[in-house]
This record gives C-alpha cells, structure tokens and sequence, in this order.
C-alpha cells in the first residue's frame, strides 16, 4: 500500500479498550513493516492523567503481555507516542490541545495533516468537532483534517440523522471516516473483486440463477465484559444494521464504474437503499429474536445472557437474530436473502452462502446437485464451490463434489488487519472502505421498523448457549422448503470452523 504523506493521528478515548485492543496494535503493526510515514506522531487524548511516559508504560505492558514484545521491539516505536489529559467536553479546554498539537507539528516538522479518531462514547461524537472548531482545529489551510467516527453511528434514524447534522455542522462528507471494521477485512473486500474482476460469475449473479441468499455471522464468544453497552443495543443494533449490511451491500450491489470511494459507494447504497421495508404484519414471521441460556459447552459452564455482568436480570435484548429480507431492484426482485447472527454459538464463522437454482430439467432427478458458492469471510478465509459430478461406475448418477481455494495456500502473503488497512486507508484519504452518511442512513431506515417492533416485546426465543439459536430460526427457512447451511466441516473442533 501506498505510505501516506506526512501525517499524524489524534485518538480521542485514549486509554479506552479500543486504543489498547485495535488502534495501537494496528499502528504497532504498520510502524514495524514501516508503513507509516517517515514523520509522524500520535497523541492520545483522555480524561485520566497521564505524563507522556506513564502512557507509553501502559500501552508497553499490554503490547508486551498480548503481543510477546520486547522492549527492543517497542522502542523505536513508543517515542512517536504521546498524551494529553483533557476534558473532551470543555471547548475551552482544547486551547491546551491546539498549544500540544503546535507544539508536536514543530517537533516532528510535519504538515498539519491530522486525524482526529473518535474511539470515545458515542455520547462525546457530537461535542468533539464543536469544542475542535471552537479553535480552528478543523481548518485546512496548513494540512488537511480528518474526522474517524467509530460504531455506534446513531441508536436509530433519529439518533443518527441528528449526529450526521452536528458533524457536518463542522466536517464536509469527504472528511468524514465512518469506520466499519467488516469493510476492513480483506475477504469482504475480496467480494468485490471476485465478483467484478471475473466475467464468468457476474452474469450468473442474479434472480435468474440464484435461489436465495444466505449471510451468516456466527460468534462463540458472549458479551463477555459489554453487557452495559450490549444490553441497549441488542444484536439488530451490534451486528445487523451495520456489518451484516454492509457485507450484503457488497454482495448485492451493481458493478461500480470504478473502484473507488464516490463509484463504489453510490452503488452500495443504492442497494441498501433499494431494501423492502418489513411490513408490521410481516414482523413476526420474517424476524426471529433470541437469548442465549445457561449451559455446559465442551465441560465449561456458561451463564445465561441474563446472568452476564451489567444485564438486566429480566433483559429480553436479542442476542440471536434471523431475518429473511428482500431487495426491490431487477437484479433481486423475489430472491430471498436469509440473515443470522449470535453470540454464543458453537463457533465463530463469517460466510456468505449463494445457493443457485436448480437445473430446469432435472434429468438426474436423484441425488441432484444443489449448487452453492460459498465466500468465508472468516475462519479459513476461503472460497468453496459446490456443483454435480457423475458418480464413478455404472450408469448415471450424479454426486456432489466441491472446489477450494483457501486464502492460506497463498503462503508468505499476510493480510492485514481490518484496522490496519482502514488506518492506512484514511491517512491516504481514501474512503472506498467506509460507510457514507446516505448508506448508514439506509440502513437505520430499514432497521427502524425492526426496532419499532422490538418495542413492544415480541417473544424472545431462549437457545442454550453452544447452540444455533432458536428453533424457530430453522422454521424460517423451512416455511420456504430450505435449511441453513451448516458451516463448519468439523464441529468435534468448534474452535476452528474450517470452510
Ligand atoms: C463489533 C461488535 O462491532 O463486532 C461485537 O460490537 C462483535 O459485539 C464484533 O463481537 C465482531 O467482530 P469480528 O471482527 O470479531 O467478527
């Protein structure tokens, strides 16, 4: 990838878990394979107080515990860190931030080509850019300025039309960065060029050959140590509304006539926009709710969701959710596309499942091929196609036989982290793998009768932890003569689900 210009990075929620987990990894990562521009700084900034030195410990001990890093590793890197303690709400507070920032420009001799990463509570994105502004921080005229906001974007259209209006109050579109981590994986990615730069998958890639869709994001994990978060936000809000679309977006949107971000994001909200709302009476049948119960997976007890650290004890949040949708354009017009998602399933599996139709006249009556492509965005990053062959011997019978590719046998090749690559990617200030403001709100628009629905308490159904969810996801395909497909080769190793 292309070294960035000159440039430094200002992360907001400096000593949350996003900094630790995600950011300075990532910035760790892309320092060491020297991806980083020759000059740059990051400042952290947070409420706690920290001298320059007390911050980089911090970061040293966690890169050291998870990474296995020395401090020979770290010690090129550390120095480019820094810190600034403010109170993020305070405009008046951010003199100190404009003084530090002057300061650090000089020190660094740098452009003043800035990102401002919000990885605070979502609750802080609108106030930031106002108090920033109030000192001129957003200006371009010495180096141009930036703006990355992380999820939540809005808690519903409401919520995310009002955020949108206060960070263009201050931003223009092209400087906003609405991360997406999904659109930073590399085999999301890939969708868009296994389907455009091949001719031989496009023309099938439509309501006259493809059956129905199915996207599954599966997780084993449960909400771990985010119950406070997850309880308000429930899977529709977590994972649907904005990964799981996202990479329906991909799947189902038109040739863009180029790859990059105005092209290819014109086309994904249009899909996004061209989604048939869920009618009030359709709710119940087309979208199933579940919570995950106690259980012993593989010898280990696991709580209930409703036993979890900061969950409401009588919660009726959805851990699990099915739905089946339709998109109203040429290309999709009747195809169904099947959506699941849930924590504490027995595996952690991304895929996307495209089931084509049947042959017209099925000769080979028994045993006929049910033709399916399948794209693993995660584990086994990978692509398997499934198709008929004659089964060797007498006569003529067909079989099912599969083609892999699998994204390890490319070898050396490693790929980088979905925040590395979006990093990179906003410092070079492209914004192809970014949600535009016109897309996110397409995707609360169709979420929001979903939620109004989940207002007024439709069942929740319990699925023991470990578990696929609720029966009553297998009824939604099976109302349609269809199943899910199950994902993994071998379940006996659920840590690994192998494509
Ligand atoms: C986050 C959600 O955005 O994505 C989490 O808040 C979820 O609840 C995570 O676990 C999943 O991301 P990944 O990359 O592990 O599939």
């Amino acid at each position: 990838m292309k070294v960035p210009d000159n440039s430094n990075l200002v992360i907001f929620g400096a000593s949350g878990d996003l900094t630790f987990r995600k950011l300075v990894p990532a910035l760790y990562h892309l320092f060491q394979t020297k991806q980083l521009p020759d000059c740059f700084f990051v400042l952290g900034v947070g409420r706690s107080e920290f001298s320059d030195e007390a911050f980089r410990e911090r970061l040293a001990v966690y890169l050291r515990d998870e990474y296995a890093l020395s401090d020979q590793d770290l010690s090129g890197f550390l120095p480019h860190l820094h810190y600034l303690a403010l109170d993020t709400q305070n405009a008046q507070a951010y003199a100190s931030l404009k003084h530090r920032l002057d300061v650090l420009y000089e020190h660094y001799n740098t452009p003043h080509n800035t990102l401002f990463y919000l990885a605070t509570p979502p609750s802080l994105f609108p106030i930031i850019p106002r108090c920033l502004a109030a000192h001129g921080l957003h200006e371009e005229h010495s180096g141009w300025k930036r703006l990355i906001v992380e999820k939540p974007i809005g808690y519903d259209l409401k919520s995310a039309i009002a955020l949108d209006d206060a960070l263009h109050e201050v931003f223009r579109e092209e400087q906003i960065y609405r991360i997406d981590h999904y659109l930073g994986k590399e085999t999301v990615q890939n969708l868009l060029v296994f389907r455009f730069a091949n001719g031989m998958f496009e023309p099938l890639w439509s309501r006259n050959y493809i059956d129905y869709v199915e996207i599954t994001g599966a997780e084993n994990i449960g909400v771990e140590e985010r119950g406070g978060y997850y309880d308000g936000a429930g899977a529709l809000r977590d994972m649907f509304q904005n990964h799981l679309l996202q990479v329906l977006a991909m799947v189902a949107m038109e040739p863009s006539a180029a790859i990059n971000a105005d092209a290819t994001r014109d086309e994904a909200a249009k899909v996004l926009q061209s989604l048939q709302p869920i009618q009030k009476d359709d709710l119940q049948e087309r979208v199933v709710l579940g919570q995950y119960t106690a259980s012993v997976v593989r010898g280990e007890s696991l709580d209930a969701y409703r036993d979890e650290l900061h969950v409401k004890p009588d919660s009726r949040t959805e851990t699990y959710l099915a739905l089946k949708l339709f998109i109203n354009n040429w290309r999709w017009q009747d195809v169904p596309f099947y959506v699941r998602t849930g924590k504490r399933m027995p595996t952690r599996v991304t895929e996307v499942v495209i089931h084509f139709k049947s042959s017209p006249h099925p000769v080979f009556r028994e045993n006929a091929p049910h033709n399916r492509l399948i794209i693993r965005i995660q584990p086994d990053e990978g692509i398997l196609m499934v198709f008929g062959l004659k089964k060797p011997g007498a006569g003529f019978e067909a079989e099912e036989v599969s083609m892999d590719f699998h994204y390890q046998d490319l070898g050396e090749t490693k790929l980088l982290t979905a925040y590395e690559r979006l990093l990179m990617d906003a410092m070079n200030g492209d914004a192809t793998l970014f949600a535009r403001s016109d897309a996110v709100k397409a995707c609360w628009k169709f979420v929001e009768p979903i939620l109004d629905y989940k207002a007024q308490q439709p069942a929740v159904y319990g699925y023991a932890s470990g578990t696929w969810g609720p029966r009553e996801a297998d009824e939604l395909l099976k109302r349609d003569g269809r199943e899910w497909r199950f994902p993994c080769k071998n379940l006996a190793n659920t840590d690994y689900c192998e494509l």
